[in-house]
């Protein structure tokens, strides 16, 4: 009896040990499959799509084999004095320079303006590049000047998404700056010499699904494929292209705009969502390796200016943290425009401004 009783608790007990062994491991196995099935089926990005239209843009071959298309503006590059380049925001391509279509004929001439932009990797007609850092587009923007011989130093205007690149060129290549203009950057709120209630406040004033949007985009990137094409509840509005969120001046630019960006508006996400509005906000909001806030003036001599203009009426990029970054960077000529907003460009006169300004408050 007593034997049998051990024999049967010690079977029972090796059974246990075996259903311990088998239960973690078979759960494990099978959480296992089922979130490799989730994530190949509606996680994982499908690698970006061909280009659907022919390529019409002159393009160059990068370090990496990727092809940058650009476009050229204003007055041949062997001609002119000042030599720009300009970086666009999210969901926008080379055509979208209007710091070269909205600047006045006369200006051009005057101060001898050449510029060129260029699509973004993953966007319009330039390959697409999973491996982006905040970096490699600095890279890809030296390359290009060097490749079309824009001399040992240019100008730099980055433009909302673009700015943050252009961040990036003072960081890293600042021997290369001429001057520098950056427009309604985006600021990422994961800076780490931003106050915690400078960062807050700018983050809670964005929509809920917004501020939702960056933490994915921060936190978890992963899930931001997922993220931006689900149904059931909103995604960004910048890749949902809702313009609810904006400002009144803003609304009225796009209303004036109307139909005018029709011609390229379906190039640009032609590769897909992913390497476009999406790798944007995975390299914006993501970490960095430099806080610009840390950044020192590149210019000792005087030899160039940085500026950087914002809307006061900006509900994308707040101003208060904008201001907060231009008080810490005294070298940094701050120009806030009171009654705009991101689209601040647009305003009479204002692309005039502000490329005049950035080629006029220089050495040269
Ligand atoms: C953040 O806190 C500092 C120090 O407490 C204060 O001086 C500043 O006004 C605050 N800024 C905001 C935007 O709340």
């Amino acid at each position: 009896m007593a034997n049998g009783s051990s024999s049967s608790s010690s079977s029972l007990s090796s059974r246990r040990s075996l259903l311990k062994l088998l239960l973690p491991s078979s759960l494990v196995f099978i959480f296992g499959i089922i979130s490799a099935l989730t994530y190949q089926s509606i996680l994982k990005p499908p690698p970006a799509k061909l280009y659907s239209s022919p390529i019409t843009a002159p393009r160059i071959k990068l370090r990496d084999g990727r092809y940058l298309a650009y476009k050229e503006h204003g007055l041949p590059r062997e001609k002119a004095n000042h030599k720009i380049i300009f970086i666009h925001g999210s969901d926008c391509c080379r055509h979208d320079n209007v710091y070269s279509t909205l600047l006045s004929p006369d200006l051009v001439e005057e101060l001898g303006v050449y510029m060129v932009s260029f699509d973004r990797p993953g966007y319009c007609e330039s390959d697409p590049d999973p491996n982006r850092t905040p970096k490699s587009l600095v890279l890809d923007i030296e390359e290009l000047a060097d490749q079309l011989s824009l001399g040992s130093r240019f100008y730099v205007i980055g433009y909302s998404m673009g700015g943050q690149a252009t961040w990036g060129c003072l960081k890293y290549i600042p021997h290369r700056l001429a001057g520098v203009t950056l427009v309604s950057p985006v600021v990422n709120y994961w800076w780490k010499n931003l106050p915690l209630n400078v960062s807050s406040e700018g983050f809670y004033m964005q929509p809920r699904r917004d501020q939702w949007w960056v933490r994915v985009a921060h936190y978890a990137p992963w899930l931001v494929y997922w993220w931006n094409t689900q149904k059931l509840f909103p995604g960004s509005s910048v890749a949902n292209r809702d313009h609810g969120i904006l400002s009144k001046p803003d609304k009225d630019v796009i209303m004036k705009l109307g139909s005018s960006r029709k011609p390229h508006v379906a190039e640009i996400r032609q590769q897909g969502i992913h390497e476009t509005v999406n790798r944007d906000a995975i390299v914006g909001f993501g970490s960095w390796e430099f806080d610009p806030l840390e950044l020192e003036n590149p210019f000792l001599k005087k030899e160039g200016y940085v500026h950087l203009w914002q809307g006061d009426e900006d509900m994308l990029v707040p101003v208060t943290m904008q201001r907060y970054i231009a008080s810490k960077l005294p070298w940094v000529q701050y120009h806030e425009v009171s009654g705009s907003g991101h689209f601040l460009h647009y305003g009479k006169g204002m692309v005039d401004d502000i490329v005049k300004t950035l080629l006029t408050t220089d050495a040269n």
